[in-house]
Parts: C-alpha cells; sequence; structure tokens
C-alpha cells in the first residue's frame, strides 16, 4: 500500500493506483475528458492535472490519469493554479465546440460559461483520440486517425468507410458526442461531426431475424476465431445466443 496527501486529505491506496483514482477514492472531484477504464491513458485533455510534491523532487504539474502514486506524495488537485490552467483548457474547448453540451457543462462546473478565445463557427471536436485508440487498440482495425492539412496540428478527425467494420466502438467512448451510431432499416449509419461517415448493412439473427451486428463485424469475427463452425447461419443475436448458449454471440462493441 502506499500513503499519500490529496488536498489535505490522508490516503493509503494500492501500489499501481493513479492519482486521479486515489482522488476518487477520497471523494477528491477531478475532472476528466479523456480517462477511460478500459483504454491506456493518452493525456489528451490535461483537465485532470494537480500539482504534485514527491519526496526528493520538484513540484510540478502532471495529468493525474496518468501519474502513479508514490509513498509520501502531496497532490494538490484544486490549488488556484491548477484551477486557473483547467479554466483556460476548457476555454479553449469551448471556443472549438461553442455549441456542445458536455463541454458546456464541463465548464460549467469549472464556473467557466464563455471564452475570450475565437469561437469556432461550428462545433469541432475535442480532438481527445479515444476514438482513434479504441479502434487501433481494442477493435484492431485503425480505420480513424488524425486530419492534419499542410503540416498545420490535426483539427479533426476522419475515417475511412473502408477499413471501418461499423463495431460502434469509437461512438460508444467518444465523450462528446462528435461521433455517433445509429441502426435505421437493416442499417448501421456513423455520424462524424453531424455528417455520415459509413454506412454498413446489418446482419439479421438467425432465431428472432433483429438486425443486430454489421456483415463485416461477422467477418471480421469469424476471422479472429477461426471456426469453421461460425458461418452466417449459425449467428445469433446477443438475446438468442443468451438462450442458445453458442458461442460466440456478436455484440455492438462497447468499451
Ligand atoms: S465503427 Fe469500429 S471499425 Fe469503424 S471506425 Fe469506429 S471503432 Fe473503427
Ligand atoms: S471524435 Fe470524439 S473521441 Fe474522437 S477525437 Fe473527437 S472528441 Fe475525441
Ligand atoms: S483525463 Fe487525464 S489527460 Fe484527459
Amino acid at each position: 500500500m502506499v500513503k499519500l496527501v490529496i488536498d489535505a486529505k490522508k490516503c493509503e491506496v494500492p501500489v499501481g493506483t493513479t492519482a486521479l483514482a486515489a482522488a476518487r477514492e477520497v471523494g477528491i472531484v477531478i475532472p476528466t475528458l479523456c480517462s477511460l477504464r478500459a483504454l491506456r491513458p493518452n493525456k489528451a485533455c490535461r483537465l485532470c492535472i494537480v500539482e504534485v510534491q514527491a519526496p526528493g523532487l520538484e513540484k510540478m504539474v502532471a495529468a493525474s490519469c496518468d501519474l502513479l502514486v508514490a509513498e509520501g506524495m502531496e497532490i494538490s488537485a484544486n490549488s488556484a493554479k491548477i484551477q486557473k490552467m483547467r479554466r483556460a483548457i476548457i476555454q479553449l474547448l469551448l471556443a472549438a465546440m461553442p455549441d456542445n453540451i458536455a463541454v458546456k457543462e464541463l465548464a460549467a462546473g469549472l464556473g467557466v460559461f464563455a471564452t475570450p478565445f475565437a469561437v469556432a463557427k461550428r462545433d469541432a471536436c475535442a480532438l481527445c483520440g479515444v476514438c482513434i485508440q479504441a479502434c487501433q487498440e481494442k477493435i484492431g482495425v485503425s480505420a480513424l486517425s488524425y486530419a492534419a492539412q499542410g503540416g498545420k496540428a490535426a483539427d479533426a478527425v476522419i475515417l475511412d468507410a473502408e477499413r471501418c467494420v461499423g463495431c460502434g466502438a469509437c461512438a460508444n467512448v467518444c465523450p462528446v458526442g462528435a461521433l455517433t451510431v445509429q441502426d435505421k432499416n437493416d442499417k448501421r449509419e456513423l455520424s462524424l461531426y453531424g455528417e455520415t461517415a459509413n454506412v454498413i448493412d446489418l446482419v439479421k439473427c438467425q432465431v428472432c431475424g433483429a438486425p443486430f451486428a454489421t456483415e463485416k463485424v461477422v467477418d471480421l469475427l469469424r476471422q479472429r476465431l477461426k471456426k469453421d463452425a461460425l458461418t452466417l447461419d449459425a449467428v445469433y443475436c446477443p438475446a438468442c445466443a443468451r438462450e442458445r448458449n453458442p458461442a460466440p454471440c456478436f455484440e455492438r462493441a462497447a468499451i
């Protein structure tokens, strides 16, 4: 176990705990945007920053979602300096996504209701990268990437419809709803920034007839599982699969 102090609260947590998790353990709220349990920290949003003083080291600012606690650490999760830095970060996000409800709520929680920065005409994206990570690391497809034009910094995410299998994992992890997924008329539609980015046919359950997964997802699983017996004739939706207990059952990817 590791003993440390966060905002004057003593806590004791297992080795390997992040400062973010330790803070939550003792009821201290730290805002986050890009932190998801299923994905390794990518430190993109920086909203979870804290000031940390480890024994024998200089005080520094670090992303708490990727900071492992150490014996004797003193962490300030809500100092004046940290609050000022967080407000500047959320003001930038507010400028990039002025109409986004999730961003507005996050900003309001930090006492920010306006931004001094030039406001985008149209909501962009938090560029947190968790959709790219989910697609690459969890689904193994890599259909999403940052778009950078003319040597400038990336300002959007793009989707390669050919590669995309339509699992929906990216939409499930997007913290601001910039990527969405919807099943309608036997098709799955993925939208990015409010525009259709991909439409893929859904496969129907052989028992109840409900459309539930894309053919590309079924094909991908068949390749990965390498089971000859796994044919489309033996594909059941999650509900029917549970009743019959065949393996595997195809559910929309949820991370
Ligand atoms: S739907 Fe799945 S495969 Fe397509 S971009 Fe999203 S995570 Fe990648
Ligand atoms: S689309 Fe969503 S998940 Fe992907 S980078 Fe933008 S805000 Fe993050
Ligand atoms: S939540 Fe830690 S950097 Fe985004």
